[in-house]
């Protein structure tokens, strides 16, 4: 990629009911990361942007099951997660929240884009009460069978086992998931999304997209076809008011958490710009035609983000069969490039989910592994195409054998012998044929694994860097240059050839590796940043203080080039980078993780 472009990274917002589990972090985090570290190495401007989902059901009922409000449960876990995902090294320009005045704001003005364009009409809808308390049931407390593909256990709000949104009352035999009783019906006034109007418009918009993963790119073309009027209200107290009269002050009625949580990627782009000292700035991404935006998420979320949020959009813009005008404040709003998402991780075949109760939880792993073997297990063997087993066994494999063993490996050893023989990097001679070829394929995957990861292919992009390194390693093993004792030249020339890959192959992976390649870089003389992290920022809005990430990766030094080793640069005894894992951990896990069910 030559040309400099605005790339919107957009990374699906966790609800704050609870810490992330691996599951999680393996749709929507490490892609987005990889793909956002490596475009920014490659020149582009990024911004990447998400934030907590605090309101609707999800958020309220665990409020209740811990005898909290719903401000302070989200409140405990937006910081457990801001504390994750900083762990994990997710570099979010700003990673924010759905309760801020700000994202308030922005919704209401969307909302009222949208209303004045004639894209969202009142009905009656039928609602679920329980018949012993006279309450609203939430929709994710209903559970019956799917109307769809006939799974026993689905919500009603989606069905987890063919990612189709539901409401309550399509299900068959819906049962109250509190205490197991039927649900009454009633008729309830509630806000819709108009989206048949806005259907030849999404078609045309989703015919326009090729390169998207075939699974993704089918299962919205199937959504588009059976598409009506989606409810955008609940009976809640919990949620952004209806900026309508009559609405704005009824207690129990609040914008739906998804039509919120979808517009979060405008707010938080905002905030972002606000934050900057420079409040236009986030058009740059939204308004402008030639702007890339790219969403990452796991596949349950398919359906906002490639029927409702570009619905959205479409309506706010005027684009509809109902016609409409471009909102002054809001600019004529783009829409997605591609929704990129991905499959499920699994444990022994379910989904490791906590409303599954198999949970391995982010925090646990990061303090026992690490974030990079995380990282690098989530993108060598995750779901990235289809639903994929984690297992600890594969998880000690690739830890010891790939990263452990062959890259580990590769960096210690090559910097120790140069560190003893000569104490710095040494100058190279002539160089053999060997040498020119081996040079030639770590110079040549800069090309190959960044049109990987530009294009999305995560999994092929790190499988073909750590194909250079396994050649790398090959060449030190014939090369020997440790019975060279009585050819100098040549041996400081094998080191040299050795170093400038392990150079190479550091930067290859540093979009996937950031917190090791910083060491690398290091080990090999750097110094500065190589490669930036988030960092935990205390912010106000109104009256509310709370943590959001952000991060200067405008001056990390990684750059997606080869970058020529200097000779004669002093070098230290390297640390070992990867810690081997007991090979028995492998059959039984740590002992606070679940097995599997
Ligand atoms: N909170 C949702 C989930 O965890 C994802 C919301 S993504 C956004 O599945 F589009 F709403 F931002
Ligand atoms: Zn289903």
């Amino acid at each position: 990629m030559t040309r400099m472009s605005h790339v919107l990274a957009a990374v699906a917002w966790p609800y704050a009911n609870g810490p992330r589990h691996i599951g999680h972090v393996s749709g929507f985090g490490v892609p987005s990361d990889v793909f956002s570290r490596y475009m920014r190495m490659a020149g582009h401007d990024v911004l990447m942007v998400s934030g907590s989902d605090e309101h609707g059901t999800a958020i309220q009922v665990k409020a209740d099951a811990e005898g909290l409000t719903p401000r302070q449960t989200a409140d405990k876990y937006h910081a457990q997660i801001v504390s994750d995902l900083k762990g994990l090294g997710l570099s979010y320009d700003l990673y924010t929240r759905t309760t801020t005045p700000n994202h308030y704001a922005v919704v209401q003005e969307v909302f009222t884009a949208l209303y004045d364009n004639g894209y969202i009409v009142a009905k009656t809808q039928m609602g679920a009460i329980s018949p012993s308390t006279g309450r609203t049931l939430p929709d994710r407390f209903i559970e019956g069978t799917c109307p769809i593909c006939g799974y026993d256990n689905a919500r009603g709000d989606q069905c987890d086992s063919c990612g189709n949104q539901l409401d309550p009352a399509d299900l068959i035999n819906p049962k109250s998931k509190i205490n197991g009783e039927t649900p009454d019906f009633i008729e309830t006034e509630h806000l819709f999304l108009d989206l048949p109007k806005l259907a030849p418009a999404l078609a045309e918009w989703l015919d326009s997209r090729e390169d998207w993963r075939p699974n993704v790119l089918k299962f919205s073309h199937n959504l588009l076809g059976e598409i009506h009027e989606r409810a955008i209200t609940r009976d809640l107290d919990w949620g952004v008011p209806v900026p309508l009269d009559g609405w704005r002050d009824a207690p129990m009625k609040r914008i739906y958490v998804w039509f919120d949580a979808v517009i979060g990627y405008l707010s938080a782009s905002v905030e972002w710009a606000k934050r900057q000292g420079d409040p236009e700035a986030w058009r740059t991404w939204w308004n402008n035609p030639e702007a890339l935006s790219y969403y990452f998420m796991g596949k349950d979320n398919i359906v906002f983000h490639s029927v409702i949020w570009p619905g959205i959009l479409l309506g706010a813009d005027g684009r509809g069969t109902e016609g409409g005008t471009i909102h002054p404040a809001l600019g004529d709003l783009q829409l997605p490039t591609e929704v990129v998402s991905s499959e499920f991780m699994t444990m022994k075949g379910s989904k490791v989910s906590s409303s599954r109760g198999a949970s391995i939880f982010v925090g646990q792993f990061l303090e026992e592994f690490g974030a990079d073997a995380l990282r690098y297990y989530i993108a060598v063997a995750g779901p990235e195409n289809q639903d994929t087993d984690f297992t600890w066994e594969e998880f000690v494999r690739r830890t010891n054998f790939e990263l452990a063993n062959e890259w580990g490996n590769l960096v210690n050893r090559s910097i120790s012998m140069a560190h003893k023989n000569v104490g710095s990097i040494p100058t190279a001679g002539e160089l053999t044929a060997e040498d020119e070829a081996l040079l030639a394929e770590s110079r040549g995957a800069f090309q190959t694994v960044g049109e990987h990861i530009a294009a999305r292919r995560f999994k092929a992009g790190i499988t073909e860097a750590m194909r250079i390194v396994g050649l790398a390693n090959k060449y030190v093993s014939d090369m020997e240059p440790w019975k060279l004792k009585d050819d100098p030249a040549r041996r400081d020339t094998v080191l040299h050839v050795t170093l400038q890959v392990v150079s190479d192959c550091n930067t290859l992976l540093t979009p996937y590796l950031p917190h090791s390649a910083q060491k690398v870089f290091e080990a090999l003389g750097g110094e500065g940043v190589w490669a930036a992290q988030p960092d935990i920022v205390e912010v106000t809005d109104g009256e509310w203080t709370y943590p959001t990430l952000q991060g200067d990766y405008a001056s990390q030094q990684a750059v997606w080039e080869s970058r020529p080793v200097v000779a004669s640069t002093p070098l230290a005894k390297p640390t070992p980078l990867f810690a081997k894992l007991d090979e028995k951990l492998g059959q039984t896990g740590p002992s606070w993780a679940p097995i599997g069910d």
